[in-house]
């Protein structure tokens, strides 16, 4: 056969291919045995960063995450994959993107119910959700995308059981004896800033404290297990229908 031919016939037999749609299995193969070796064989991270996020630094959008993927991060440790074909960068791309997100449950409660359960009990004096509310624990935007239905229920009726990373609750005690308990902001050698449950701000010089706790097993949200369980079902629904879109 011509060369042209061969080319067209190639051409032909890779239209359908490019056309099909991401193929998450193949995705996951693929990732397997080009990504994992950096970024772990879960994609949680080893020498590259953890994949397993809903929301990536580097990673605006869906055109954004294949460029990635193809052309890599300069100045960084990310090569491209440039010999990947494009569907094949679309399912590593669809594969990646399923490490970063709790599938969706069946679950027993109803989300609507729930919604007004979350104002009823006023869990926005402590938390913002979609901009609303009070920052003092966690944002709970796209909690649903981060979190299954058990770890939101257990949240609920026993928050010390599991903490958000990076969460640390402390108890600082001044050389004049003054008692600060809030959540850690920010520490470093000789300082540390701490907002306590009125929301204010403390930053203190340890060389200046008496004592500095961590609290590990002890949270500031109150627990909600005296909740009716049929309210309990529909409050955790509501949080896991929380995936970050409008
Ligand atoms: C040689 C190691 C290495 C390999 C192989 C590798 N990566 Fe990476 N990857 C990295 C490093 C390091 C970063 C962080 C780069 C930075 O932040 O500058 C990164 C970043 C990323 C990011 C952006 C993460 C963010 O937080 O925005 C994505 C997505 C990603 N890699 C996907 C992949 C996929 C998919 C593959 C396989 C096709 C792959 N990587 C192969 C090392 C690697
Ligand atoms: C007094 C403040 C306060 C109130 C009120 C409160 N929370 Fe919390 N919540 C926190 C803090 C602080 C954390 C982080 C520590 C922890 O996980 O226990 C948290 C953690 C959570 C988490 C886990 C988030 C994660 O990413 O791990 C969920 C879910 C949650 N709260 C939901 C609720 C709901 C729903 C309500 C209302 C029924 C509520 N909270 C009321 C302070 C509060």
């Amino acid at each position: 056969m011509p060369l042209l031919s061969v080319l067209a016939a190639l051409a032909l037999a890779q239209a359908p291919v490019n056309e099909a749609p991401p193929d998450p299995a193949q995705g996951q193969r693929l990732f397997e045995s080009q990504c994992a070796l950096c970024h772990g064989q879960d994609g949680r991270g080893g020498r590259g960063p953890s994949l397993a996020r809903p929301r990536l630094k580097h990673v605006p959008d869906e055109a954004a995450l294949r460029s990635v993927i193809r052309n890599g991060i300069e100045g960084g440790e990310m090569p491209g994959a440039w010999q990947l074909s494009p569907h094949e960068v679309a399912s590593v791309a669809a594969y990646v993107r399923s490490l970063g997100t709790v599938r969706a449950e069946a679950l027993p409660g109803d989300p609507g119910r729930g919604a007004k359960v979350y104002q009823a009990r006023g869990c926005g004096s402590c938390h913002i959700l979609r901009g609303e509310g009070t920052g003092f624990g966690p944002d709970l935007t796209e909690v649903g995308a981060r979190r299954s239905a058990a770890y939101l229920r257990q949240s609920l009726v026993n928050p010390a059981a599991a903490f958000p990373e990076d969460f640390l609750y402390v108890e600082a005690v001044t050389s004049d004896g003054r008692k600060i308990r809030g959540i850690r902001v920010n520490e470093d050698s000789f300082t540390i800033q701490i907002k306590d449950s009125n929301r204010m701000f403390h930053s203190l010089r340890k060389d200046q404290l008496r004592e500095l706790h961590k609290l590990f097993h002890e949270s500031p949200m109150p627990g909600y297990q005296a909740l009716a369980s049929g309210e309990l079902d529909d409050l955790v629904a509501y949080l896991a229908s929380l995936r970050g879109e409008p």
